[in-house]
């Protein structure tokens, strides 16, 4: 069992490997595309033991000690839990991404343009087999299913969406199936799917680059943080017995262990655990492991 399963993995990681290249689509193809791929929004109603909904915001590049001293995160915490030993799995950024939805990371250890071959499942073929929609909202993607390593700010050229930073994207299991495509989204279809009342039960937010931090710094990505999901706390729709993930895809400093600050949040949070810490250890694939409480 143990052979063979390493032998798969390293057909993967060979096959990683020869894969390399990038996907720059021309501005024309992108704007053709963008007009006529239509987004798709299923809902289910699956009741979850512990929570209905799970909504994970992954962030970038800070080391613990950082984030916990942020003034925005620590008021965040006063209204959930904060995970004080939870860590990333690896360096640099696109495995992190890639295990939190195919619970491995092939032995990736890079940011180059990856494609994960359609016999490698992920986190959605459980989701579909058990009816539980799911989506992905990645801020300023072009279209729904944009498959390019980039689409950067159109006026200032600074990075903007990035394929590295966006989970499914990466495995041709979702991409080839265009129904899937449709299901990962940006943030303006996010604003439709919550006014419309379709928000999927399980879901992956990643900000762009200037708000995730990687390009600024933790002060100005809680800052947006916190200016982002004040209403979202307020409102009865989202937060009904949903769980919010709020972490970070790894730490900055590689010397260091790899831990990262992470709050837990939302209405499936009971209100006397709020301010709270819980010191359990986790890491990203203790997040694919919640999916057992759907059972
Ligand atoms: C999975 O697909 C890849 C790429 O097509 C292929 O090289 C590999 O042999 C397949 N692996 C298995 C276990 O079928
Ligand atoms: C989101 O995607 C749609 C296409 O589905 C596009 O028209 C829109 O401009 C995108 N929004 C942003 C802010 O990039
Ligand atoms: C992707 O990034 C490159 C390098 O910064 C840039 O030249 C190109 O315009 C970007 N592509 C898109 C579609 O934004
Ligand atoms: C990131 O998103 C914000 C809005 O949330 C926008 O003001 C900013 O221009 C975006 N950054 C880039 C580099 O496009
Ligand atoms: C982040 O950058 C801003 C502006 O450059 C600065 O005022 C702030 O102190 C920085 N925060 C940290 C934690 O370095
Ligand atoms: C919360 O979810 C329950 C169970 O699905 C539903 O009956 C109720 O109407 C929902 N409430 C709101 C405010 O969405």
């Amino acid at each position: 069992m143990k052979s063979s399963l390493a032998t798969v993995l390293g057909t993967i990681a060979s096959t990683l490997a020869r894969t390399v290249t990038t996907t720059e689509p021309s501005l024309s193809d992108i704007a053709a595309s963008a007009a006529t791929v239509m987004p798709y929004s299923p809902v289910s109603n699956v009741e979850g033991l512990a929570f209905d909904r799970i909504f994970q915001v992954w962030f970038e590049n800070i080391d613990y000690e950082n984030a916990a001293a942020d003034k925005n995160l620590q008021w965040l915490a006063t209204q959930g839990i904060a995970l004080t030993n939870f860590y990333a799995l690896t360096h640099p950024s696109e495995p992190n991404y890639c295990a939190a939805a195919g619970g491995d990371t092939f032995g990736m250890d890079n940011d180059d343009f990856q494609r994960i071959p359609a016999n490698v499942s992920t986190i959605v073929d459980i989701l579909d087999t058990k009816y539980i929609a799911w989506g992905e909202y990645q801020e300023h993607m072009p279209y729904p299913g944009f498959q390019g390593f980039n689409y950067s700010n159109q006026e200032t050229f600074h990075d903007d969406y990035v394929r590295k930073h966006n989970p499914l994207i990466l495995y041709d299991s979702v991409t080839e199936n265009t129904m899937r495509g449709r299901q990962i989204k940006n943030f303006t279809h996010f604003d439709a799917d919550l006014a419309n009342e379709k928000l999927p039960q399980w879901a992956f937010f990643t900000p762009n680059m200037t708000n995730d931090a990687h390009d600024t710094n933790i002060t100005f990505a809680a800052n947006w943080l916190r200016g982002w999901i004040s209403p979202l706390l307020e409102n009865e729709y989202f937060m009904n017995n949903t769980l919010i993930l709020i972490t970070f895809d790894e730490d900055k400093t590689y010397s260091k262990t790899n831990r990262i600050f992470s709050i837990l949040l939302g209405g499936a949070v009971p209100e006397n655990l709020h301010g709270t810490e819980d010191n359990t250890f986790y890491t990203h694939y203790s997040v694919i492991a919640t999916l057992g409480l759907w059972s």
